[in-house]
């Protein structure tokens, strides 16, 4: 399994990929399962996924979240991962190398850099809500939440939104921590970490599973995650599911192109996208479990938006014994899991920069910074000082969030299976993905289902089918 022959003695994606001009590769499977799904598991799974879920009315959602991840996420998180491997190189230059490979338009080079594009726009506001989770895990620490009630809570996260200046601190620790770690390639101390930190993060959740069932309205947030309604779903709630199977699966981003270009050849992709996207969606579920029977118990707002996560488990690490201890590593936990993520939203921009003007890791970085950094303010002030300033009824972060989620993700997954399933030939996806029935079901997925149901979805949300 293991290949090691390209790999330089340390191994892992930042000292490869500083070598660009060989190809760069992942140490084996299991550094680029450990890397992937650490791109995968982030806030998308423990912040937005109860959120969303709560604002969009529960289990039907989540079923059809559940079906997106199916049907189209895991197809496509293959399509990915091999378009990177065949091409070798970043998004824009492998869509380039395998359009070429196909006899067709070069121009499918720019799907891969609308992948580094959204890679881009969404590190911005996502360092923002990583920085929230780093103020916690001082906040929880230093006990600020013991005995407190859920006002309380809510008090105090209100008053986190309302200081830009602090959102912003907390924000450039994140991006400085994220560039730091891309620019030096610390890689394989980041690689340990994650090893520790997933399992850890994993275990801490079935704890809280295991507070939540103490609550004594357990069920009713089973019932609230399980037990569907589809009265209750809209037609934008269905693109918002579909956007969000995109976001945790890390798609659409170039993150998994990215990763994907470092992977060896004799890896099988999908076994690894089935892992990957099976702990994806068990983290996912899980946050959900602890999260609204704490709502319900609370007399909470399962609908009460971006904030849900910091405004309930707060409660129950201030009323469980040994609670500011656990608090301070969910929170360091959940800050990791927001690190590999946010690794790879911009792994994309730098691996193109760097290949594209021959410039060093770091000058990359550098730049892409200071950019990413003024474009995040304007996340940070959609909660106070701009909070009355909308578009469509939604601030500067959720413009952001919904364009990017709902509609360019999804838009450039349709063409990245178009691509995979039509323009790449047979042989060729063949050759990456081995023979065989498994072969044959994902060439007819991402052929026919996947774009299919993409676009159902698109003219569902616009009112097409009233
Ligand atoms: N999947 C990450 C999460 O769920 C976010 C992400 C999106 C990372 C796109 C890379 C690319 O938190």
């Amino acid at each position: 399994m293991e290949n090691n022959s390209l790999t330089r003695p340390l191994g892992g994606l930042g000292q490869v990929a500083a070598s660009t001009a060989a190809s760069p590769q992942w140490s084996g499977r299991m550094a680029f399962v450990l890397a992937a799904t650490g791109s995968a598991v982030g806030l998308g799974n423990i912040w937005k996924f109860p959120y969303i879920t709560g604002e969009h009315g529960g289990a039907a959602f989540v079923l059809v979240y559940l079906a997106c991840i199916l049907v189209i996420g895991i197809p496509l998180l293959m399509a990915e991962v091999m378009i990177g491997r065949r091409g070798r190189h970043n998004p824009p230059h492998a869509m380039a190398a395998l359009a070429g490979e196909a006899g067709a338009s070069p121009r499918w080079r720019w799907l891969g850099w609308v992948g580094v594009l959204t890679g881009f726009l969404l590190l911005s506001f996502y360092v923002v809500v990583a920085g929230w989770a780093v103020a916690y895990i001082f906040d929880t620490g230093a006990g600020t939440f013991n005995t407190a009630t859920g006002e309380q809570v809510g008090a105090h996260f209100g008053a986190l939104l309302a200081s830009p200046l602090t959102l912003i601190f907390w924000g450039s620790l994140v991006l400085a921590l994220t560039l730091g770690i891309v620019a030096l390639g610390v890689r394989q101390g980041l690689e340990r970490a994650v090893n520790l930190m997933m399992p850890g993060l994993f275990l801490l959740l079935l704890v809280l599973v295991g507070y939540a069932m103490t609550t004594g309205h357990f069920m009713q947030g089973l019932a609230f995650l399980f037990n569907p309604d589809f009265g209750k779903l809209s037609g934008n709630s269905v693109l918002v599911a579909l956007g969000h199977a995109f976001f945790t699966l890390s798609l659409a981003g170039g993150g998994m192109m990215t990763y994907g270009a470092y992977l060896p050849g004799k890896v099988s992709i999908a076994k690894t996208a089935l892992t990957i996207g099976l702990l994806d969606t068990l983290v996912a579920l899980l946050a959900g479990m602890v999260i609204f029977p704490l709502v319900f118990a609370n007399g909470l707002e399962p609908g009460a938006g971006p904030g849900l996560l910091f405004v309930t488990l707060p409660i129950a690490f201030g009323q469980m014994p040994l609670g500011a201890l656990f608090g301070a590593l969910f929170f360091v936990m959940l800050s990791v899991a927001a690190l590999t993520s946010a690794i790879s939203l911009i792994e994309p921009a730098v691996a193109w920069l760097t290949g594209r003007y021959r410039i060093s890791r770091a000058r990359a970085c550098l730049g892409s910074g200071v950019l990413m950094w003024l474009l995040s303010l304007g996340t940070v002030f959609s909660f106070n000082l701009w909070e009355q300033h909308t578009l469509f009824g939604k601030t500067f972060f959720g413009g952001l969030d919904y364009l990017t989620s709902s509609w360019i993700m999804p838009l450039s997954g349709l063409f990245i299976a178009l691509f995979a399933g039509w323009v790449m030939s047979r042989t060729a996806t063949e050759q990456e993905l081995g023979r065989g029935p498994g072969y044959r079901l994902w060439r007819f997925t991402i052929r026919y289902l996947s774009p299919v149901f993409i676009v159902l979805m698109f003219l569902n949300a616009i009112g097409v089918f009233g």
